[in-house]
């Protein structure tokens, strides 16, 4: 198993463990998380959940082998996914989720960040959405809060470019709360996370819910509008030839598209 959870003062950790793959998604991982999630969402016992990944890696997103040969069903099925299934559990989870990004979160890695409600930030960390770059488009409604975030200017140089966010960028645009040092990333986020014992839970879930609910269903909508566009593009020559190039270690050869 890949996902390490533990429960430890009302804090369900959900640890992304696979450091030899940069902690690349697999189906199984996704179903793991979300199943944790969910488990977190209905357990009193949980006052916060704290995401985190190893030292100097958060997750380099989706496993590129299991795109190609496992990709995500298309049409109702994609909603059915394990990668929406674990998205659809991070954007409706009730309780507050903590991000402790220790490293590079590339590709879900930096989109999951958009549905956490607090991030923090190593100051070694770099943050891309590579999707164009690699034949695909962005997902799970990151072409809506992106540009929400830094105005379409700037998300167009992160979403169609691929240009990566520094840590300073990402607290600059307000995609995470602060950038420190390496080592104080996890303790902090865990204090932050701890504070929640000591707060009110159901006001806490209220609160939460009523900061989402506002655009809970523009943000649905570009999800299923997204998924959809995603999922059929990932059956596509260029996303063969992308992913083929990474797994072979050259450039992709995009020019006889
Ligand atoms: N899927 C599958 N395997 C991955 C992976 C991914 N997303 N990311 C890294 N790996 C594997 C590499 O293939 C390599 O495996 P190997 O040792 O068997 O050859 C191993 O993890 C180490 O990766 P490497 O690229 O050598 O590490 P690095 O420190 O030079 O770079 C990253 C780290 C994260 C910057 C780089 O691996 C990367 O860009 N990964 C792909 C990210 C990506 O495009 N994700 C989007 C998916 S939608």
């Amino acid at each position: 198993m890949t996902i390490r959870t533990a429960l430890l003062e009302g804090i369900l950790t959900i640890e992304i463990a696979r450091p030899e793959k940069k902690n690349a998604f697999t189906r199984e991982m996704y179903t793991a998380a979300a199943e944790a999630l969910h488990a977190a969402d209905t357990d009193a016992a949980v006052r916060a959940v704290l995401l985190c990944g190893q030292p100097g890696i958060f997750t380099s997103g989706n496993d590129i082998e299991d795109f190609l040969s496992r990709p995500p069903g298309q049409g109702s099925d994609a909603q059915d996914s394990p990668v929406f299934r674990f998205l659809n559990a991070l954007t409706n989870c009730g309780k507050p989720v903590v991000a402790a990004v220790t490293g590079a979160a590339i590709g879900v890695g930096a989109t999951m960040l958009l549905h956490c409600d607090f991030v923090y930030v190593s100051d070694e960390a770099r943050l891309a959405m590579p999707f164009v770059s690699l034949g695909l488009v962005p997902e799970f409604a990151s072409s809506l809060l992106v540009p929400q975030l830094m105005g379409q200017r700037r998300a167009a140089e992160k979403l169609l470019l691929g240009d990566p966010f520094t840590a300073q960028e990402a607290v600059d645009c307000g995609l995470a709360n602060a950038v420190l040092p390496a080592s104080e990333v996890l303790p902090h986020a865990r204090r932050v996370a701890l504070r929640f014992n000591a707060l009110p839970p159901g006001a806490v879930r209220d609160s939460k819910k009523l900061m989402r609910d506002h655009q809970r269903a523009l943000v649905m909508e570009a999800i299923r509008t997204e998924g959809a566009v995603f999922s059929a593009r990932l059956r596509s020559p260029e996303v063969r030839e992308a992913l083929q190039a990474f797994l072979e270690k050259r450039k992709p050869d995009f020019s006889k598209f």
